[in-house]
């Protein structure tokens, strides 16, 4: 099988070709016009897409050296995300399925993250996967493919946000979490102790309390002091949300007795999340599955892999099927 790949649920457009099961481009394109917004601005976003989407497909068609004749399968992010960014990769995937006739394939982005993880692990049944996205954050638990049931939730902001919005308030750059994470590693994570929301209780999620934690402790101290330990303070806030993902997916793990367990999602390039996981693993004798970083955050080589499995389950749709802009069901 070989899958052209497009996503365009946010702020990156990107394309990527997976040719006899491997993937040959990942090409993203990202917006930096949202950096001076301090947030990704919907309106803009789908301008931006409209404007890069033919050069980052033809892009990845000309790194693979692959033709659109030898494309057997368009797969494209049909949901969930911005209504208007997804409107323009879903209608340009359509164009190109209607004058190339070629099959379609509308692919979950949230489902995307998961399976991301089988373009470097042999795929395995039943996994507990940890989402951790900027707007979700869930367990779910596979018992075989695209048979997905849903342990836990988060009740206000995602894993993701929490990063965002705290290091907003620490005066670092849209989007934080990578920012916070590269300043955490210089840090102490036990310099201050922020709350570790739920972290007894059930496997839903709660991140605004301690974003709101992180906003008086900052005004307290004042920008003098902040400025000082910004290190150590992004290390304790890490380790605040970190903690709570590690003991979560702790509890998912007892409670199903799987035996394999998966990061997914932005999130999942967080060097504290992804050493915290690693070591919960090999305690509980685990295989552990964790993308590269590359394949973590938003990119088209998640969506042609999930487009080959789904391909190869028969899987796919007509051109009526329309954009989603929040997740159905898991
Ligand atoms: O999956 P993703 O690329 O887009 C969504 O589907 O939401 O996730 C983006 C989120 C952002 O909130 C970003 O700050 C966060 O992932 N993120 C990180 C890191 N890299 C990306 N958060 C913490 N540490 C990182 N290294
Ligand atoms: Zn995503």
């Amino acid at each position: 099988m070989n899958i052209l790949g497009i996503e365009t649920s946010c702020d990156e457009t990107a394309a990527s070709v997976l040719y006899e099961g491997e993937i040959h481009s990942n090409v993203i394109a990202s917006q930096a016009v949202h950096e001076a917004f301090g947030g990704v601005v919907p309106e803009l976003a789908s301008r931006a897409h409209h404007k890069t989407i033919w050069k980052t497909v033809k892009q990845s068609l000309d790194e693979a050296a692959v033709q659109m004749e030898a494309i057997d399968a368009i797969a494209v992010t049909q949901g969930p995300g911005l209504m208007g960014s997804l409107l323009v990769g879903l209608s340009f995937a359509k164009g190109l399925a209607l004058s190339y006739n070629k099959p379609l394939i509308g692919v979950n982005h949230i489902d995307a993250h998961m399976y991301a993880n089988f373009i470097e692990h042999d795929e395995v049944y039943p996994f507990v996967a940890l989402i951790v996205s900027g707007g979700h954050t869930r367990l779910v638990y596979v018992n075989k493919i695209f048979n997905h049931k849903l342990l836990g939730d988060t009740r206000d902001d995602a894993a993701g946000e929490a990063f965002d919005k705290i290091g907003k308030i620490l005066g670092l750059p849209y989007p934080a979490g990578p920012v916070v994470d590269k300043l955490a590693k210089e840090g102490n994570p036990a310099f201050h102790d922020f709350p570790r929301s739920m972290i007894k209780k059930g496997l839903d999620f709660s991140f605004s309390g301690l974003k709101t934690s992180v906003l008086y402790y900052t005004q307290e101290k004042g920008d003098a002091f902040v400025q000082e330990n910004l290190n150590n303070i992004c290390a304790s806030a890490s380790a605040a949300i970190t903690d709570v993902l590690a003991a979560k997916l702790k509890r998912a793990v007892i409670k199903t007795g799987v035996k394999h367990v998966m990061l997914a999602g932005g999130v999942s390039a967080n060097s504290m999340l992804r050493s915290k996981i690693n070591s919960l693993s090999k305690k509980m004798g685990l295989h552990v599955m964790i993308p590269s970083i590359y394949y973590c955050t938003d990119n088209a080589a998640m969506i042609a892999k999930t487009g080959e499995l789904m391909a190869r389950e028969g899987l796919y749709d007509s051109l009526e099927i329309k954009p989603f802009a929040r997740l159905k069901s898991v």
